[in-house]
């Protein structure tokens, strides 16, 4: 099976068998199957954070859960239930369209529901997190559905406990979202405040956001279905408050954000930029004209080209600011 329309950067690789997974149960049925119970698996989403630089001789999942409801109300929130295999955007309408806001901050993100927890996903002052009940997934082992609540998850800044520990051993089936039931807006983003100055609307409703946030992700993130991308290709880097100093001290102008604990994120795109890489290509890979942080697929690009880029921008981050970049998505 060619996974070539199965991940958004558009790459080259052939899976020798790719099963569906439409509920639970379909993970415990092949389990038992002789040969297929015990092979290595790979869990496939939408596709959107995996670069693949080989076939892959694994057993290819791809989580195709569906439904989406209210699951149960308290006395602040709303929990939404949504199957893993649903569109995260489809997800976020979904929910402005019943009243219930919470998501609209996420509001286009590539990908689905199940992968949203794995890399906790965020945007424009958000995460997932801040809006995360728990999630029912299904061991790959045993076959077990167990039930993680947000701590066992062990949420970080585009992490969690499914690319640290349970990396490859589960399978993710249904989310579950705490939508409070008094809304207030997540502004404090840069350029949600210039969509307030420019509108002259201080107090958008979620409907607004929704359009606000769909409006900024349009002018400067490329539509994977239009040019083949996973997003910002890097995390933005963590640094201590005197790493912070030395590296104003070689460029002042330096995007930097203070964090709880007194030390700052950086912001990678604009090192990437510092270095000259906006609109660059190496082979038939790319660095985005309008967003130095995301790679993209400049037509019949390879794994191994994309890794060359990535490499050679780290290499000259590194060069020049000290400061090693981290690879966002899976690398397969
Ligand atoms: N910048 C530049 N040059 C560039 C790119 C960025 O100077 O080529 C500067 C911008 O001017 C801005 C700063 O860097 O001052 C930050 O840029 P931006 O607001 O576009 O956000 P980001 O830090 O690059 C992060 C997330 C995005 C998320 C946006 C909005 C990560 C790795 N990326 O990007 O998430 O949409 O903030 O919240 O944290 C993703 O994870 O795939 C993703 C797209």
């Amino acid at each position: 099976v060619s996974l070539k329309s199965y991940n958004t950067f558009g790459l080259p690789a052939v899976a020798g068998r790719l099963v569906r997974i439409t509920a639970d149960a379909d993970v415990r049925r092949l389990l038992e199957l002789p040969g297929l119970g015990g092979a290595p698996k790979f869990v496939l989403g939408g596709g959107s954070n995996v670069i693949l630089t080989r076939d892959m001789p694994e057993l290819v999942l791809k989580v195709e859960v569906k439904g989406m409801r209210v699951a149960s109300e308290t006395a602040d929130a709303f929990i939404v239930e949504a199957g893993g295999g649903e569109s995260w955007h489809d997800l976020v309408a979904w929910t402005l369209d019943h009243g219930l806001p919470g998501l609209e901050n996420m509001a286009l993100i590539p990908g689905t529901v199940g992968a949203a927890p794995v890399q906790n996903i965020g945007a424009y002052g958000l995460e997932l997190q801040d809006r995360f009940d728990s999630l029912d997934a299904v061991d790959l082992v045993t076959g077990r559905s167990v039930r993680l609540d947000a701590s066992q998850c062990k949420f970080g800044y585009r992490d969690s406990i499914f690319k640290q520990a349970l990396a490859g051993k589960s399978l993710i089936t249904r989310v579950r979202f705490r939508l409070p039931r008094h809304w207030q807006p997540v502004l404090g983003y840069l350029d949600l405040e210039r969509k307030m100055a420019e509108t002259g609307n201080h107090a958008p409703d979620a409907r607004t956001l929704f359009d606000w946030v769909c409006a900024i992700r349009r002018a400067k993130l490329p539509d994977p279905a239009v040019i083949g991308n996973v997003g910002s290709f890097f995390k933005n880097p963590l640094v201590t408050a005197e790493q912070c100093r030395d590296i104003i001290a070689r460029d002042p102008h330096v995007v930097h954000y203070p964090m709880d604990g007194g030390g700052f994120k950086l912001a990678a795109g604009w090192l990437i930029d510092a270095c000259g890489w906006k609109g660059k290509t190496v082979g038939h890979a790319g660095v985005y004209e309008k967003q130095a942080l995301v790679l993209v697929n400049r037509g019949g690009a390879i794994g191994s080209e994309v890794q060359t880029l990535a490499r050679a921008i780290q290499e000259s981050v590194y060069g020049r600011f000290g400061i090693r970049l981290e690879i966002e998505p899976v690398v397969v």
